[in-house]
């Protein structure tokens, strides 16, 4: 099934969710590693890229995001009404987390007068000039969220695999198999 169902995810939103998950993984650890390299060509490819592969999850995040609209999602499985608008709030927490830090990614370098080239393909539309005070602010709020961001990931994931192997309840299955 493309579509969810009352019962599960469908194909297209689980695949949303998993190579969204992939690719974060990815610029987290090409982020961290081209920030300790040293200035040189090697460091600007690994930099290149992370602003590439960022550049793409904004982008199927916002496709996420339109496809949920038109796609009802499928009914709670939590044991109470808390444990379910707990979820829901981690849910909507991690979607404004995987929008802002790809956009203050691009912020960030346009501030440092760095344009955005996403695989080399076309250039990002300039939103703020050449501002070394902006771009340094913006550098801090870049380094602070992707720590929040992995913290939520993983009281996210904990969550599903207490449903999974305590609960034994099928939350994580249909994010998985959809059945
Ligand atoms: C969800 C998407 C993103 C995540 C999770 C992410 C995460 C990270 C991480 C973990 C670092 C290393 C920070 C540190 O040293 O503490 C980093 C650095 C960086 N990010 Fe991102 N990033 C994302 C998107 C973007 C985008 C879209 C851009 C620009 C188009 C961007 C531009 C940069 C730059 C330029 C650096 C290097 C900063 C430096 O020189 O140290 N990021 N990012
Ligand atoms: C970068 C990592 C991740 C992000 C950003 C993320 C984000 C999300 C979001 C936004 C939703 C809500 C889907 C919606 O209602 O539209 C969701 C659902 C879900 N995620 Fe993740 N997730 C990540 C990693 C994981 C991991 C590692 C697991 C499993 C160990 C997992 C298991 C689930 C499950 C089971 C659901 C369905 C929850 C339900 O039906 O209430 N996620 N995820």
């Amino acid at each position: 099934m493309l579509k969810n169902t009352p019962d599960s995810y469908g194909l297209i939103a689980r695949l949303f969710h998993w190579i969204i998950f992939l690719m974060i993984i990815g610029v987290i650890i090409g982020g961290n590693i081209a920030a300790d390299m040293p200035n040189g060509p090697g460091k600007a490819e690994m930099i290149g890229m992370h602003k590439s592969f960022g550049f793409a999850i904004l982008v199927l995040v916002v496709l996420r995001l339109l496809w949920r609209l038109v796609n009802p999602l499928p009914y709670d499985l939590g044991t109470n009404r808390i444990e379910n608008k707990l979820g829901h709030a981690m849910h909507v927490f991690l979607y404004i987390l995987l929008l802002t830090q790809p956009a203050i990614g691009i912020l960030m370098s346009q501030s440092f007068g760095h344009p955005v080239y996403p695989f080399d393909l076309f250039k990002v539309p300039t939103f703020v000039s050449d501002n070394i005070r902006l771009g340094k602010i913006l550098l801090e709020i870049h380094e602070t969220l992707w720590v929040v961001l992995a913290t939520s990931v993983a009281v996210h994931a904990a969550a599903a695999l207490k449903h999974h192997f305590i609960e034994k309840n099928r939350t994580l299955m249909r994010m998985i198999q959809g059945k």
